[in-house]
């Protein structure tokens, strides 16, 4: 990155003058920051995002957020720092930023974090049993074991920040994908389990409640319209950026979008009988005005190099076990593609295609390989899925399904890329897909989707698995 030394020594010589400045308050008896309010720092949906997003505007990344943390310590007395969860990566790929990802929570001091579908997506003991040696405590009122109802994680819980007693549940969606932790846990009831946490809380002192909420906006919304005492919604999910809290019944609900780019910021007051006056929120963007903090920079940099390294030794090993010779043009797997083009990613993974392969184990066809071919990408060419052991990086319909082998993305730079009708063809077959016509379909795979699109009538292969019988 061009420009970061300088960067560096700026905000190493801001570090220092706060430092002075912490040491000149600590000799002076009662200069500890404001301590009329509490203040709770919030992040949601970060995916595994250590560094800056790749954008126009560099947006985002822990290095920045540990000295957003760092200016509001000095600044107020009372701070607590939450996650709403969606903390760990979005791919299986990233799957080591899990663990660093909640180390470095646990360092600028995480009180407590929701739990979404990115923390199941390595399976219910990987989340746990990183979570609880990183000390960073995951909340879920409705997440429970399957067939047993005992809670997965805590419920809730009180956290304490200089004599303010705040209570903490989380909730996650029914419908959110439960990775392979589906067969071990399920989501209750978000309501029920909703009134549980939160009377169980005030009965525990709890002064102000939050939801860590993985519900997305509207369902969140609707709950804690139906559900009265929470005091603030912590929205994930799937959420915009809002840049103020939003008013919702008596709760304010603060919205930070994904990927770590925006932190909320919400400043609550108590009365007199330590019941919430008000509750001033708002979104800060991480930009580059905001520095990196040094020590963070450097441990995020020793991570992302240690990460890189293992990805390139494990496909140049996968490279050389599948293509002989060097330069063979071969597939490479999204998690390349997702680094440069996020909006495209974001797009596609709320498409069908990329689900496809769940949709074989679904129907337990992710062995047979008169299934395999068209719900993978690159099957049995180079570089592509062979087996089901390629799964996390090769399943479902991918870029370069539709795009071609990544290896030969110089050429779309300099030519551009369009995808045939013969592409989709090779899978959307009058078999598979009798439907299929470009002119149908074809918006659907739009990284932009058209202004009004409207849904595709039931396709025959869902009808057929609908009545139960065979799709294809
Ligand atoms: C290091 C960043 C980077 C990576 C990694 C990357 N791309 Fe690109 N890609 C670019 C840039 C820059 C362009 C050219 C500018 C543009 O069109 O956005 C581009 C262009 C493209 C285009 C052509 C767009 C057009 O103009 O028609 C496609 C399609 C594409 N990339 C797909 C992929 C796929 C699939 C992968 C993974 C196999 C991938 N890219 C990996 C940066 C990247
Ligand atoms: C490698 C095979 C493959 C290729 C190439 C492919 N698709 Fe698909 N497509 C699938 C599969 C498999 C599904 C079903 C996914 C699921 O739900 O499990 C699907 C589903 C879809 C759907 C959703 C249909 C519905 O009923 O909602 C659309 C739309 C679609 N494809 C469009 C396209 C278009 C347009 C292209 C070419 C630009 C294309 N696909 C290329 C395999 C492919
Ligand atoms: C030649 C490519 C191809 C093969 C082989 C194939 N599929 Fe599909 N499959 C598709 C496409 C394309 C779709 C999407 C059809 C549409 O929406 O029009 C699809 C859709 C489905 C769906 C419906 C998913 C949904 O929720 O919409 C199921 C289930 C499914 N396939 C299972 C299978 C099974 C099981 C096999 C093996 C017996 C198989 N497929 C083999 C291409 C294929
Ligand atoms: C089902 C097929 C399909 C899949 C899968 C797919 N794309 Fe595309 N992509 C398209 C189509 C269609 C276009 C529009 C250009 C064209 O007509 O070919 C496009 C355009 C693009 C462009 C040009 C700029 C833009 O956003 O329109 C980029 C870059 C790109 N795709 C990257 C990706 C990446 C990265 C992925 C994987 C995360 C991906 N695509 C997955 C079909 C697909």
């Amino acid at each position: 990155m061009a420009g970061s030394e300088p960067k560096r020594t700026g905000s190493a010589g801001r570090m220092l003058r706060l430092a002075l400045f912490a040491c000149a308050c600590a000799l002076l008896a009662g200069c500890g920051g404001d301590r009329s309010s509490l203040v709770i720092v919030t992040t949601n949906d970060v995916g595994g995002k250590t560094s800056p997003c790749g954008c126009h505007t560099p947006k985002g990344g822990l290095a920045r957020k540990a000295t957003f943390l760092d200016s509001v310590r000095t600044k107020h007395a009372n701070v607590l720092a939450l996650d709403a969860g969606g903390f760990f990566p979005a791919t299986d790929d990233e799957r080591e930023a899990a663990p660093f990802m909640l180390a470095e929570m646990a360092r600028m001091g995480t009180a407590a974090a929701g739990v979404g579908a990115n923390e199941l997506r390595y399976g219910y003991a990987f989340a746990r049993e990183h979570a609880r040696s990183a000390g960073v405590p995951l909340v879920s009122a409705n997440l429970v074991k399957y067939p047993d109802g005992q809670p997965a994680f805590e419920g809730w819980r009180i956290v304490e920040s200089g004599g303010y007693k705040v209570g903490v549940f989380g909730l996650l969606s029914r419908t959110a994908e439960l990775g392979p932790a589906r067969d071990s846990l399920r989501a209750d009831d978000p309501d029920s389990c909703a009134t549980t946490a939160i009377a169980a809380l005030r009965k525990a002192g709890a002064e102000i409640v939050v939801l860590l909420s993985q519900l997305g906006k509207a369902e969140g919304e609707s709950l804690a319209t139906r559900v009265k005492g929470i005091d603030l919604v912590v929205g994930g999910g799937g959420v915009p950026v809002l840049p103020s809290g939003q008013k919702v019944a008596g709760a304010i609900a603060l919205y930070g979008g994904n990927q770590g780019w925006h932190v909320g910021v919400a400043d609550v007051r108590l009365t007199k009988e330590r019941r919430v006056l008000d509750v001033a929120a708002k979104t800060v963007v991480l930009d580059p005005a905001v520095r990196n903090q040094p020590a963070m920079e450097a441990r995020v940099k020793a991570f992302e190099d240690s990460m890189n390294a293992h990805l390139q030794a494990r496909d140049a090993a996968m490279g050389a076990g599948v293509t002989p010779g060097a330069n063979v043009a071969h597939y490479v797997g999204m998690s390349n593609c997702i680094k440069c083009h996020v909006p495209e990613f974001e797009q596609w993974k709320q498409s069908p295609h990329a689900k496809a392969w769940a949709t074989l184990t679904e129907q337990h066809k992710e062995s047979t390989p008169a299934c395999v071919g068209c719900h993978v990408t690159g099957y049995r060419e180079p570089g592509g899925f062979r087996t089901a052991d390629d799964a996390a990086r090769l399943g479902n319909v991918q870029c370069e399904s539709c795009h071609g082998m990544g290896t030969d993305h110089r050429k779309w730079v300099d030519e551009g890329n369009t995808v045939a009708e013969a592409t989709c063809r090779k899978c959307h077959t009058e078999t598979t897909s009798p439907t299929f016509t470009m002119a149908a379909y074809r918006p659907h795979v739009l990284h932009t989707p058209p202004a009004g699109l409207k849904p595709l009538p039931e396709s025959p292969a869902k009808r057929l698995m609908r009545e139960g019988k065979a799709p294809h």
